[in-house]
């Protein structure tokens, strides 16, 4: 019996079949099928990600089935372990949802289905008396990376004219003063309600339903906890309003899909949960704030020649691959600086 076999048969999946699945960038996802049906997926936890996460999804799960929302369960083992480790590394299963994973939004009727999917998560969760387990630190910490990205570009600046540097860090350093010029906020994104949420909120972590469109659950679970609407909804934006994707060199903020989410997603959450004006403004706050922080990223990255995946068959240099990313992000930054005020008119 091969690895992946013995810790599938901690759940009794003996001589299932193991499928990788393509599609997500963090976990190893195998789909377990037997007798040809799908039954469950099986994952491997990037390591960000603490082993008691599992109880969290677990709970969250429980919530939403109650609650009637649609949602891969955890499954235990056997022997009812939440998880089991094997070589250092962490191992769960979920049950299997049937739905469509999408790269990037077909369309306008998607967004505003997928809103919809949102809301009813949102619903589901509002009042959920829970303590998460696994919190992860500086999660959306804004200010270290920005000063992160300020100590690389002075860092670099001051190294130019050496004999080793990379004509790149020159253009980092100009990229990284455009994107600090547009950290200039005044809202108070902390100031705003604490509330359940999914957290990474990409377009190809919700699964739809298709003839018709309809979002059918969410997955990708382990960044559940508590955050704020701004940035739950921000950083889903960011996904699904830049159709052509991060490594696209064509960046776009696709107002028509924003105004079709949130509409969804304001409409389908109704009274439920009591929004007040300046948190509705604040998913607009959001949204540019999480494209300015991954556009400091992305420079930083440059600076540091850090990053798992370059695309070595695209680009000359993993320097080069990151510099496209911030310039991206930087762009789409803009694009969102530029139509605030109709973005906020949509929300309020
Ligand atoms: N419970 C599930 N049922 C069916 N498909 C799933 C399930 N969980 C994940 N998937 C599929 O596997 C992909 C990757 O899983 P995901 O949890 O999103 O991992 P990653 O963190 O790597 O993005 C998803 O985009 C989805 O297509
Ligand atoms: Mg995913």
């Amino acid at each position: 019996m091969n690895d992946l076999a013995s810790i599938a048969a901690a759940w009794g999946w003996h001589g299932a079949e193991l499928a990788p699945l393509t599609g997500g960038l963090i976990n190893a996802t195998y789909a377990v099928r037997i007798s040809d049906e799908p039954v469950a997926v099986l994952q491997r936890l990037h390591p960000v990600f603490g082993a008691e996460v599992n109880y969290d999804i677990e709970a969250v799960t429980a919530r939403l089935i109650a609650q009637g929302v649609a949602t891969p369960r955890l499954l235990r083992t056997r022997n009812n372990a939440a998880w089991v480790e094997h070589d250092g590394r962490i191992w769960r299963a979920l049950s299997w949802e049937p739905g469509q994973a999408i790269a990037q939004v077909p369309g306008l009727e998607w967004a505003a289905r997928g809103g919809e999917l949102v809301a009813r998560y949102h619903r589901a969760l509002d009042g959920f008396g829970y303590r998460y387990r696994f919190v992860r630190a500086g999660v959306h910490d804004t200010v270290a990376h920005l000063s992160k990205l300020q100590q690389r570009c002075m860092l670099g600046a001051a190294a130019a004219g050496s004999a080793d540097n990379d004509p790149i860090v020159t253009q980092a350093i100009e990229l990284g003063h455009r994107i600090m010029a547009l950290a200039n906020w005044s809202f108070d994104l902390a100031a705003m309600p604490q509330r359940h949420i999914h957290g990474d909120l990409k377009i190809s972590n919700l699964l739809f339903e298709l003839n018709p469109v309809r979002g059918h659950c969410l997955v990708d679970l382990d960044t559940v906890g508590y955050g704020t609407l701004a940035f739950e909804l921000g950083d889903a934006m960011r996904s699904w309003c830049n159709p052509h994707g991060e490594d696209a060199g064509r960046v776009t903020f696709d107002m028509p899909i924003f105004q079709a989410a949130m509409q969804a997603y304001f409409a389908a959450v109704g009274s439920a949960i009591s929004y007040a004006a300046d948190e509705r403004q604040s998913v607009v706050h959001g949204l540019l704030r999480v494209c300015v922080e991954l556009a400091a990223r992305f420079c930083v990255d440059i600076f540091d020649d850090a990053y798992f995946g370059w695309d070595a068959a695209r680009f000359a240099s993993r320097r080069a691959h990151n510099l496209l990313r911030a310039q991206g992000q930087l762009a789409l930054a803009q694009a969102v600086a530029t139509s605030f005020d109709d973005a906020v008119a949509i929300v309020a």
